[in-house]
């Protein structure tokens, strides 16, 4: 059998295993999503939002690309986070990194212009900012930390986005938090604490030493 095969024979079992425990779930769910975060990840196949968190489906709205950029430039980004702040009203956003992610590591390693270098120049551009400090980095712990700093870099700019301020501006509940996921223990850490106003963000950009 192949691995698609497979997947399809898994889906079938999967599909008549809900049914049986509670025949209703599809119905429920082909109604309407009504999801409490936005996911902001990595497309690594390790770090599936779904299972990290523990929550069932239709409770998350996925975006996910190499490295977990949000790019303001980016189409794509601009109209995943509109359609989940404007229309589906998601309370909570969440931007999730991950030590070990393979994209950090092509940023520190080399450049080019092949599509995934152009990507992760943004990535490039949160190392520029952040040198000297990585640069006194051993290899491991610099790699570490640009997922960190990258992680704090994208929650910046979904901050500084205008679909974020006026949520915030209209006092829809909007709360922003950046994580790095550990692949060695499973473990989700918070990078700092959950922005939730414009006050917040201006706290967080002091904070970290980017300007709003
Ligand atoms: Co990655």
């Amino acid at each position: 059998m192949t691995t698609i095969q497979k997947m399809l024979e898994n889906n079938r079992r999967w599909a008549r295993e809900i049914r049986q425990d509670d025949p209703d779930f599809f119905r429920r769910l082909a109604r309407a999503q009504n999801p409490e975060v936005l996911w902001i990840g990595c497309s690594d196949s390790r770090v599936g939002p779904e299972r990290l968190v523990s929550l069932p489906m239709g409770s998350i709205f996925v975006h996910r690309n190499i490295a977990n950029v949000f790019a303001l430039n980016d189409l794509n980004c601009l109209a995943v986070l509109e359609y989940a702040v404007d229309e589906l009203k998601v309370p909570n956003v969440i931007v999730c990194g991950h030590y070990g992610c393979g994209g950090i590591q092509a940023a520190l390693e080399h450049s080019g212009i092949q599509p995934v270098d152009l990507w992760i120049d943004q990535v490039r551009m949160v190392f520029q900012k952040h040198r000297e400090e990585l640069l006194a980095l051993d290899r491991e712990a610099c790699s570490r930390r640009l997922a960190e700093l990258n992680v704090y870099a994208q929650v910046h700019n979904l901050c500084s986005n205008t679909i974020v301020r006026e949520a915030w501006k209209r006092g829809q509940e909007l709360n922003i938090l950046g994580v790095i996921y550990d692949i060695h223990d499973g473990l989700l850490k918070p990078l700092g604490s959950e922005i939730r106003s414009l006050e917040d963000w201006q706290a967080f950009h002091e904070k970290i030493g980017l300007q709003p």
